[in-house]
């Protein structure tokens, strides 16, 4: 099948090439386009070199299945040329994902939502897959009445160059650290709206007017969308880490019924994607879940008084689950299709 991808250089870009590699469906190397910045880069697939050319000056006849990881802007453009060309267009960006025409999809949640001939499919944002996948599971087993998050993301989340920028800011730490404090200078390096080293930043996004920041708003309305429960009560502080790849949310779920403790694992357990943790010390961390593909719920918990709660600590890679294995994933399902229907 004829892929391309969109945003082949980036932190996403390399990460859905190297997975595309290992899909049998994908029998040619694939069309590797960016911004005019990065065109000519050279990248490999299965051994090959392939050289990377500007999207604003290619040709995308043939393609057949896209997959995008070049923001919001780049996606308006594109994804409408590519779909219309007759191609299936699997997005990362936020451009989509509120389509009511366009679904959001979480392979092991909602599959059934893919439409039946090409077009634009949205990946969610990379803290709503991995919270969705996990919750998900208990709205399946107990209904699901609120959710709430609180999310620990990593410097990763905000591409390649921001994550480039939180290795500069560390360094610029060290004297100060050999001298035995964490230097007060807030400016950091400008990737973050604030020095993200040795700091937690309260903020990722946009500012809305109601106080919340973009990401906040984007967990909040996908999360809805996903789990098909458009009036779920949902509240997310979104915080940003100096971790250098995978988030992290601390999730409180009030289901429907109550939901012991025993139950909820058996249901996480049961889930497709998810390793869940039963043992106190057994919770997953950033580190252990950079380069793995599965969610990792550990810390699951009840709350006194509350038999319907259940409290979650959840982890997952952010580039992999949260963007380009999701994608990849649902490429796999379409690809799957008869190509007459
Ligand atoms: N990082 C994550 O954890 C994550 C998770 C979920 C979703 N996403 C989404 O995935 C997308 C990419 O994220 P990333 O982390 O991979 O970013 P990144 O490392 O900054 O890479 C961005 C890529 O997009 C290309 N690009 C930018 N503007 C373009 C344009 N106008 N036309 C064509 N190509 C363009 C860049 O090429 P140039 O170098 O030539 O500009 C580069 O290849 C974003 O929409 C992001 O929101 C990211």
């Amino acid at each position: 099948m004829r892929t391309a991808l969109l945003g082949a250089t980036g932190l996403v870009g390399r990460t859905m090439l190297a997975l595309l590699e290992t899909r049998a469906w994908v029998d040619e190397p694939p069309l590797l386009l960016s911004g005019a910045r990065s065109a000519g880069t050279v990248m490999t697939f299965r051994g090959r070199a392939v050289t990377c050319t500007d999207a604003a000056a290619s040709g995308i006849a043939g393609v057949e299945m896209a997959l995008f990881s070049a923001g919001g802007a780049a996606s308006r453009v594109y994804a409408p040329r590519f779909a219309q060309a007759g191609s299936w267009v699997i997005d990362n960006s936020s451009a989509w994902r509120m389509d009511p025409d366009v679904p959001l999809v979480v392979p092991e949640i909602n599959a059934a939502t893919l439409p039946r001939r090409p077009g634009i499919v949205a990946n969610p944002n990379c803290s709503t897959i991995q919270v969705a996948a996990a919750v998900a599971p208990l709205q399946r087993a107990f209904g699901l009445k609120e959710c709430h998050v609180v999310t620990l993301q990593s410097a990763s989340g905000a591409g390649g160059r921001a994550r480039q920028a939180l290795a500069v800011e560390l360094q610029a730490c060290l004297p100060g650290l050999r001298e035995g404090h964490a230097s007060p200078d807030q400016t950091g390096t400008g990737a973050f709206p604030r020095r993200l080293a040795l700091n937690v930043l309260p903020e990722i996004g946009a500012a809305l007017p109601d106080g919340s920041f973009d990401e906040e708003a984007k967990v909040v309305r996908e999360l809805r969308k996903i789990l098909g429960l458009p009036q779920l009560a949902v509240t997310c502080t979104a915080t940003r880490v100096p971790v250098w790849t995978g988030h992290a949310a601390a999730v409180r779920c009030v289901c429907g019924r109550a939901a012991p403790r025993d139950e909820a694992i058996a249901a996480l357990r049961a889930a497709p994607g998810l390793v869940v943790a039963d043992a106190a010390h057994g919770y997953a961390t950033p580190l252990e879940a950079d380069g793995a593909d599965p969610v990792y719920v550990g810390r699951v918990r009840g709350e006194q008084g509350r038999p319907d709660v259940v409290l979650l600590w959840v982890v997952a890679d952010n580039v992999r689950k949260g963007a380009a294995l999701n994608a990849v994933q649902i490429a796999d399902l379409l690809a799957a299709r008869p190509r007459s229907v």
